[in-house]
């Protein structure tokens, strides 16, 4: 039953981040000489170089990376409306985590790969 709950939630997840990055395949095509920057922009690596500082540990009561039910409640409101708050930053988390570098669809994508985590965590006992 609560499996279900996450699938339903996770395709329109998917969805929308697989439109976010169909976008920035364009993009970087289009500017292909700059494209040696980006390696270091995946969602993988702005993860494990920021947003990990507070969402590792749950810091301030960020949404940990292994948190399935924090996360799922988060992402029920779907990915936009996540993203928004988190882009301004609230509470006691920075605007983009502290990433003003960061494109939407960066930021987004990073959003992304945490909540894949989180939903492919063991559920919490
Ligand atoms: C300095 C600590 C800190 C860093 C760094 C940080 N966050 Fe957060 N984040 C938080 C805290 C604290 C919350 C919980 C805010 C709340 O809802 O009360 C949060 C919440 C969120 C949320 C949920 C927002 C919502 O509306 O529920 C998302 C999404 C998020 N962070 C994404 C990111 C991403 C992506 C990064 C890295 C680019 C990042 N964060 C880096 C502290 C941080």
């Amino acid at each position: 039953m609560k499996s279900k709950i996450v699938m339903l939630l996770a395709i329109p997840f998917a969805i929308g981040a697989g439109a976010v990055q169909s976008a920035e395949k364009t993009a970087e095509s289009a500017a292909a000489p700059t494209a040696a920057a980006v390696s270091d922009r995946s969602a993988e690596s702005v993860v494990n170089a920021k947003c990990i500082e507070c969402h590792g540990p749950g810091k301030k009561h960020a949404p940990r990376i292994d948190d399935r039910e924090d996360w799922t409640k988060r992402a029920s409101r779907g990915l936009d409306a996540l993203a928004l708050g988190a882009i301004r930053g609230h509470h006691g988390m920075p605007a983009r985590g502290g990433r003003a570098d960061l494109t939407d669809a960066e930021f987004k994508n990073a959003i992304f790969y945490m909540f894949t985590k989180a939903v492919s965590a063991p559920t919490k006992k």
